[in-house]
């Protein structure tokens, strides 16, 4: 146990020196590119893909091919999973409403006459319409476009024509109009590249396995609509750290502090995330938020991902039951049919939201911090492994490898493209025998059902 958790710590320490390693580039690349905002490493689940593997920038087609080799003998791969967020997105309803009122503030009631808010009152234009509801974007549709053709020059022998053609790639996706569009994108990623030009590829909804959060009734009861189970949240909007970026902002816009909410800031910080992620631009609303400012809110987003889709709650892990039984069961299937030598399924492609990925990672235990992000821990948590603008930016993807190999069947696991060991397991490809032990409890139990059913009043009575 002690050697476990030791190992674990040190796997931790490893990672964290890479995120230092990676936020440092990125800087430095925004220094060079003023398009981007200096806070875009910030912007959690509303992040661009670029910032998380920021050699994409220049050339969005790239791929390393030496990350794949999984570090043994005679490997070919047989089997790719990949679970997929959809791309870039509209805001939703809710904090188009909330970028509308913040607006409106800062045109009646801001006395600062600096450069920047006078390019917001009378340059910027509020062009968000409740309408556009979350939907895909333009940008969106090319984050998978692209992803395809990255994954199909990462894996030509899998992701290729002839496997397409004969209907070895399976295509799922989430029943939501943005993950279905991203898929129907990324197909057109893959026609494109190999200049298909007949009737496209099908896909299948299976909100079972891609929303399987609405689906698992105590996640809905316990969490959903259970105001406590985020009561970090809450706390943490309330917060010293909080008052400080509130109190900044008001005094930048020049409005009394009791007229900015956590809210409207954060509906600021929205705004710079999205003209940024929809349009590219490197919006004026980004300078109300300077570096200390957007780790505040990157970590009022992250609370809310741990607590409600993360290691806050068992449930939230568990609710992804039917979705890891499912992967498992694609890469046994492959695993039986090499013994004979030909995979009927080459490839799975699945579409589904931040909500899908990040309670598989928690449930495979991917990112987990010995100490758990509270409202009062922001500072100890500096160096957290648990960064959704690391780990969940739009597209963001998860690819599980299946390798047949002179000394038999490795796995790997890579995360937006870049490999990640599987926790407690120092090998970049273990033996899947290896992965099968690590996760037998679950393999062996984690029954969705089960997991999710709400005790009954007795109905003897
Ligand atoms: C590709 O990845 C390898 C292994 O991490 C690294 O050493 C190499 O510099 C990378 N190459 C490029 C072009 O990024
Ligand atoms: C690798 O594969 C080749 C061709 O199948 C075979 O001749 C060779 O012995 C293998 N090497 C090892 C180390 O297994
Ligand atoms: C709501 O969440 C709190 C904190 O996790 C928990 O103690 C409580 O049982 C939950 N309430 C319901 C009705 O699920």
């Amino acid at each position: 146990m002690t050697s476990a958790l030791s190992k674990q710590s040190l796997l931790f320490t490893t990672f964290s020196l890479a995120l230092i390693r990676f936020s440092y580039c990125s800087v430095a690349n925004a220094n060079v590119n003023s398009n981007i905002p200096a806070i875009a490493n910030h912007f959690g689940t509303k992040g661009r893909y670029e910032e998380v593997n920021s050699y994409l920038i220049n050339d969005i087609l790239s791929v390393n091919k030496s990350l794949l080799k999984p570090g043994c003998t005679n490997c070919t791969a047989i089997h790719v999973a990949a679970i997929i967020r959809h791309g870039t997105r509209y805001p939703s309803t809710k904090n188009i409403k909330m970028m509308q009122q913040l607006y409106d503030l800062v045109l009646n009631e801001a006395m600062n006459t600096n450069k920047w808010l006078k390019d917001i009152k009378t340059k910027w234009e509020m062009w968000y319409t409740d309408d556009m509801d979350g939907k895909l974007v333009e940008k969106g549709r090319d984050d998978h476009r692209h992803l395809a053709v990255r994954l199909a020059t990462l894996f030509p022998s899998l992701i290729s024509e002839e496997n397409l053609r004969a209907h070895r790639i399976r295509f799922i996706t989430s029943s939501k109009h943005r993950c279905v569009d991203s898929i129907v994108a990324f197909q057109e990623g893959l026609l494109n590249l190999w200049k298909v030009t007949e009737v496209g590829p099908s896909h299948k909804i299976n909100d079972e396995l891609m929303r399987f959060f609405d689906q698992c009734q105590k996640f809905v009861e316990d969490i959903e609509n259970n105001q406590t189970a985020l009561e970090e949240v809450h706390l943490f909007k309330a917060s010293a750290e909080m008052k400080r970026v509130q109190m900044k902002m008001a005094d930048q816009l020049q409005v009394p502090y009791n007229r900015i909410t956590p809210d409207l800031v954060e509906a600021a910080f929205f705004l710079c995330s999205y003209e940024f992620a929809i349009k590219s631009l490197n919006s004026a609303w980004c300078n109300l938020f300077d570096e200390t400012d957007a780790q505040v809110l990157e970590y009022k987003n992250d609370l809310k991902q741990y607590w409600k889709r993360g290691y806050g709650h068992d449930i939230n892990r568990k609710s992804s039951c039917n979705l890891f039984h499912d992967l498992f069961n694609r890469l046994d299937q492959a695993a039986r049919e090499i013994r004979f030598g030909h995979v009927s399924e080459a490839v799975t492609i699945q579409v589904g939201h931040a909500e899908t990925l990040l309670p598989l990672l928690a449930l495979m235990g991917f990112f987990r911090d010995e100490t758990a992000l509270t409202a009062d821990n922001f500072d100890v948590q500096n160096g957290r492994t648990f960064r959704t603008s690391r780990i969940v930016p739009y597209a963001a993807n998860l690819l599980f490898v299946l390798y047949d190999c002179s000394e038999g069947l490795r796995l790997q696991f890579l995360l937006n493209e870049t490999p990640q060991n599987f926790p407690d397991i120092m090998h970049q490809a273990p033996l899947y025998d290896t992965v099968r032990e690590t996760y037998r409890e679950l393999l062996h139990g984690c029954n969705f059902e089960k997991e999710c059913e709400l005790p009954r009043p007795n109905s003897e009575f």
